[in-house]
């Protein structure tokens, strides 16, 4: 493929150069970049700086849910700017309650805290259990293998995968990590120090596994029996990405136990596409236990300042306005569908797909030849290929390609990706 692209000019070549070697210079190494230097974005679409445009099937890892450039972002960040920027949260302002009292309505009776990141959006979970087991010496949180929860030292801790975990230890005290969907193992696992129970429903960083409806369910029971909290990282999953606005949402849908109608965790981490690109993230708390963390407990210069929560409700009324849940729903069933007809013509190369709405994983096929002679992870060989043949997605992991694009991809958008997808398993096939 990379013979048959044009060669970029020598100007823009060297202004490829030049800004990939001011990283190397300048910036921490601690991403492995791909090969791309992005320079502007529409809609579904991005420019590289030779002017190249790819398809983004990864929405900047789940965040820009309206896609780039949205006009009514950058017109309710102007407008805002103009009247507040930021204010402390040692006082009041519109945009944050108005955004709080949204974020109750789409989940249930709570109260939310904001904050920058979905890393600090996971610690106030983390300090939320601690402090609610507190007087009772419980502060032990379980949290799933495989699980992402964000890079700081407690997100590390939090997170189920030793290649995170790597170099840092000692690790934060009390995490421990137990089987996703597997409640007899969550049962086995409690000690008298447990407080809370930690689950993504749908994980993302550890290959697009959502949690079953019998476990979510399971768990809250157990949660309720032995009075654990039971907390719920929606940074990735959340905010209409599975077809409603929290995944549990989604996978309760129709289940035949009575208690899913009723179903509610006790605390929520949100970010990622809370701000749609704009750096915002927040957990929410269920009550009774929505004023445990009370004054002077948990704080944040930045976090829900008047300029993030005003985009933030810009982001919920364009996805409500525009019916972006539906779209997620019925063009990520359209992908999917289309998605596990190519891995039963190419089983060679995909094993399966899963996923909810626009959430999707392709497992790779464990044994692609044509990946053999290059020692790269195969999720990151194939989305080389598909970069080059103009289409950007995510990995998860050594053997999970993720698509986590934008909500409104359209659904000419979605069959064009599908095309490339298709040409380069079509290729790679042995
Ligand atoms: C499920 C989940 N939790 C937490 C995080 C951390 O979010 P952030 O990078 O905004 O700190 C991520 C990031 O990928 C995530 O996927």
């Amino acid at each position: 493929m990379r013979d048959i692209l044009p060669i970029p000019p020598a100007a823009v070549r060297n202004q490829m150069q030049a800004i990939q070697q001011r990283f190397q210079k300048n910036v921490l190494p601690t991403y492995t970049r791909f090969d791309l230097v992005l320079d502007r974005g529409e809609g579904s679409r991005l420019w590289d700086v030779n002017g190249k445009c790819y398809l983004d099937f990864g929405a900047g890892i789940a965040v820009c849910a309206l896609g780039h450039a949205h006009p009514e972002i950058t017109r309710t960040l102007t407008e805002q700017s103009r009247k507040l920027v930021h204010v402390s949260n040692l006082y009041f302002q519109e945009p944050q309650g108005g955004l709080a009292e949204r974020l109750v309505s789409l989940i249930g009776p709570g109260k939310v805290f904001f904050c920058n990141s979905g890393a600090e959006a996971d610690e106030g979970l983390y300090k939320l259990a601690r402090k609610f087991g507190h007087d009772e010496g419980r502060f032990e949180i379980l949290t799933a293998e495989n699980s992402f929860h964000g890079r700081t030292l407690a997100g590390i801790s939090a997170t189920g995968q030793a290649k995170i975990k790597k170099g840092f230890e000692p690790m934060v005290e009390g995490f421990r990590h137990i089987p996703f969907n597997n409640l007899a193992a969550a049962r086995a696992a409690l000690s008298p120090a447990t407080a809370a129970i930690l689950i993504e429903g749908v994980q993302g960083e550890g290959g697009v596994v959502p949690a079953t409806a019998e476990y979510l369910l399971g768990l809250r029971q157990l949660c309720d029996e032995k009075k654990l909290l039971l907390l719920m990282d929606g940074v990735q999953c959340g905010h209409f990405r599975t077809g409603r606005f929290q995944s549990f949402q989604r996978i309760l849908e129709g289940a035949a136990n009575p208690a899913a109608a009723g179903f509610l965790p006790d605390g929520i981490a949100m970010a990622k596409a809370l701000g749609g690109g704009f750096p915002m993230g927040a957990f929410w708390v269920r009550q009774p236990w929505a004023d445990v963390l009370g004054a002077g407990t948990h704080a944040s210069t930045f976090g829900g300042s008047p300029l993030a929560c005003a985009v933030g409700l810009k982001v919920l009324e364009v996805i409500e306005r525009d019916h972006l849940a539906e779209n997620a729903r019925q063009t990520g069933e359209f992908l999917k569908t289309e998605l596990t007809a190519l891995a039963a013509k190419y089983p060679r190369v995909v094993s399966q797909v899963r996923g909810l709405g626009l959430m999707i994983g392709i497992e790779l096929a464990g044994d692609i030849p044509a990946f053999s002679a290059v020692d790269k992870a195969p999720a990151v060989q194939f989305i080389n290929q598909l970069h080059e043949a103009g289409l950007l997605a995510i990995p998860a992991g050594a053997r999970v390609v993720r698509l986590l694009p934008a909500l409104n991809l359209s659904r000419e958008e979605a069959a064009e990706g599908l095309g490339i997808i298709e040409s380069i398993a079509a290729r790679l096939s042995p």
